[in-house]
């Protein structure tokens, strides 16, 4: 494939219910720069599984998800849109990698020491070396950009270390990602506890998360509740973490400066700030759900586009793994 603009590749994974933090922080990026670069967008099933997934739910919500990504705006024309387990050098190359990565890097990653220690019964050795498939996902497109959300961080760096150990031991193969991270948007935390991550494994926590399809009166309802503090000035003060995430989310939609926002919400009490920030984001996500309703009932073009991205990625991935393993000495 002849590649004219800088190459971006994201991935998300297809569990629990994409919210407003994968939008903001992830996916409206990728929507944004559709035209700055040449984009492969994947669904990550294949690292749902480093935690126990149900079969069954899995799998739908694996479409679901490339049905939600359309709806926010993906475009099939711009992008390509596939399935990660449709293409089987994601988890080859992914070995290769991980017998070249030291397990000391592997130990130090934060998100592994989050998600063993709040189900420490369950720690499979694929959760351990979940970065090393991240970085086959990044790597075998020979991406130049990674849009994500801050917590993603520290695996990008580990992809960008993998890379430069190939090349040098092996010699010249794989591009050095960099990420991309937007200041506003890269870190959306819970309305019910603003000192922690909007997450989807919290989602069972009424008024943790704002789900992409959410009903409006569920939206309003979640943002009245949303934990602020009892200063009651409304201003971009880091320190106070609750009102500090709802303007963030304002800015987010609206794109003014901060100090417009402030002037604009200047006197007013937390009750006037939830209720704006409700109604942006209603009006934000409306076309969105709307969209996802009609897409999810549209099976066979939901195929068709899949079938098109995997072809697409299909062509890259071969070349880069065949590459790589031959570099590496195997037959
Ligand atoms: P995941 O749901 O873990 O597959 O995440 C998909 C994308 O959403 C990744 O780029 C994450 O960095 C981003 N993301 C997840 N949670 C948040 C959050 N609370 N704020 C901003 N970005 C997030
Ligand atoms: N690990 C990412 C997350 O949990 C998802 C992901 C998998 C990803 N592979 C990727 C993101 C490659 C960017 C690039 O959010």
């Amino acid at each position: 494939m002849q590649q004219s603009k800088p190459r971006v590749f994201s991935g998300i994974q297809p569990t629990g219910n994409i919210h407003l933090g994968n939008y903001l922080g992830a996916v409206k990026n990728w929507v944004d720069s559709q035209d700055s670069y040449e984009n492969i967008f994947c669904v990550v099933n294949s690292h749902a599984i480093t935690i126990p997934q149900d079969p069954k739910i899995l799998h739908q919500k694996t479409y679901d998800l490339c049905a939600m990504l359309l709806a926010c705006g993906i475009n099939p024309q711009k992008s390509t849109l596939f399935i990660q387990s449709t293409i089987q050098e994601h988890t080859s190359l992914a070995w290769l990698l991980t017998c070249i990565t030291p397990m000391g890097d592997l130990s130090r990653m934060t998100q592994f020491k989050d998600k063993s220690q709040k189900n420490p019964k369950n720690i499979f050795a694929g959760l351990f070396n979940y970065p090393n498939l991240m970085s086959a996902d990044i790597l075998l497109y020979k991406s130049n950009f990674v849009p994500v959300g801050e917590d993603q961080k520290q695996h990008i760096e580990l992809a960008r270390d993998t890379a430069m150990r190939f090349n040098r031991d092996f010699g010249e193969t794989f591009v050095v990602p960099e990420p991309l991270i937007l200041k506003e948007g890269a870190r959306i935390m819970g309305l019910d506890d603003p000192s922690k991550k909007m997450s989807k494994s919290s989602s069972d926590k009424p008024n943790h998360s704002i789900a992409l399809i959410d009903a409006p009166e569920v939206i309003v309802k979640k943002f009245k509740k949303a934990t602020t503090d009892s200063e009651g000035i409304i201003a971009f003060d880091k320190k106070r973490a609750g009102v500090y995430n709802l303007l963030n989310i304002y800015q987010c939609f609206t794109k003014e400066s901060q100090e417009a926002i402030e002037a604009e919400f200047f006197g007013l009490g937390y009750g006037k700030l939830k209720e704006r920030v409700a109604e942006v984001v209603v009006e934000g996500l409306r076309p969105i759900r709307e969209s996802y309703e009609k897409l999810i009932n549209q099976k066979d073009y939901l195929h068709k586009i899949l079938e098109e991205g995997e072809k697409c990625a299909r062509e890259i991935a071969t070349a880069t793994y065949k590459e790589a393993k031959e570099k590496m000495g195997l037959v």
